[in-house]
């Protein structure tokens, strides 16, 4: 499974990027406004930072537009990810995208009719928002379960599986038990993936116990 982080803080990123374990980098219009930056020029330094995808999305609501401001963005850097969203000029625009050899991350997918829309679009990843599910009540695992059952059935189909609006571990675990290629989560998730108190708990009792040795390596 690919681990993208979902921030516009290039400090964040770069952080990860250290630890060898990040694969790419998802944005959105929110994201920028919290890094209060200038959206291309943080789009620039992140693909500085990373050579994974790095996902920059288009705010105009039609065609002619969405087309005009991802060809814009695509030219930033080789791998700026254009994000469309998922409406039919989204959809057009994937297409056009996918034609012009430009990835492309079709964003705020809630259904499976919908997933099912943007793999025959050409989309490069669907990101099926599960925290946003859960937090109206229904699953958003069950999502990703029935999406998964669903590209299985055709192997023509290229599209990844992003799984976003990540809350917690957990949400990355189960994402992965189902065989979602990629979880986008913010850096505090991603970073607790690695905490276990017995793994501080037996660490520490093995340098107590090293340290009454008396020995050094
Ligand atoms: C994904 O690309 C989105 O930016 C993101 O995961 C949205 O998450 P949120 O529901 O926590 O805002």
């Amino acid at each position: 499974m690919k681990f993208f982080v979902d921030t516009a803080d290039v400090n964040e990123i770069r952080e990860l990027a250290a630890t060898g374990l990040l694969d790419g980098v998802t944005t959105n219009p929110s994201l920028i406004k919290k890094s209060g930056r200038d959206f291309k020029e943080v789009i620039k330094e992140i693909c500085s930072v990373t050579s994974g995808p790095v996902s920059a999305e288009v705010v105009a609501t039609d065609y002619a537009g969405m087309v005009k401001q991802g060809e814009d963005l695509a030219g930033l850097a080789k791998n700026v990810t254009i994000k469309v969203p998922l409406t039919i000029d989204g959809l057009k625009a994937c297409n056009y995208f996918r034609a012009q050899n430009i990835l492309v991350n079709v964003t705020l997918c809630f259904s499976a009719a919908q997933a099912l829309l943007a793999a025959k679009a050409g989309a490069s990843f669907i990101s099926p928002f599960v925290g946003r599910l859960d937090d109206i009540g229904t699953s958003g695992m069950q999502l990703i379960a029935d999406i998964m059952t669903i590209y299985r059935q055709y192997p023509t189909f290229t599209t990844e599986v992003l799984v976003a609006s990540v809350r917690h571990p957990m949400h990355i675990v189960e994402a992965a038990k189902l065989g979602a290629h990629v979880a986008t989560a913010p850096a505090s998730v991603l970073k607790s993936l690695v905490n276990h108190p017995l793994t501080d708990k037996g660490l520490d009792q093995f340098l107590k116990d090293w340290a009454a040795t008396g020995q050094s390596i």
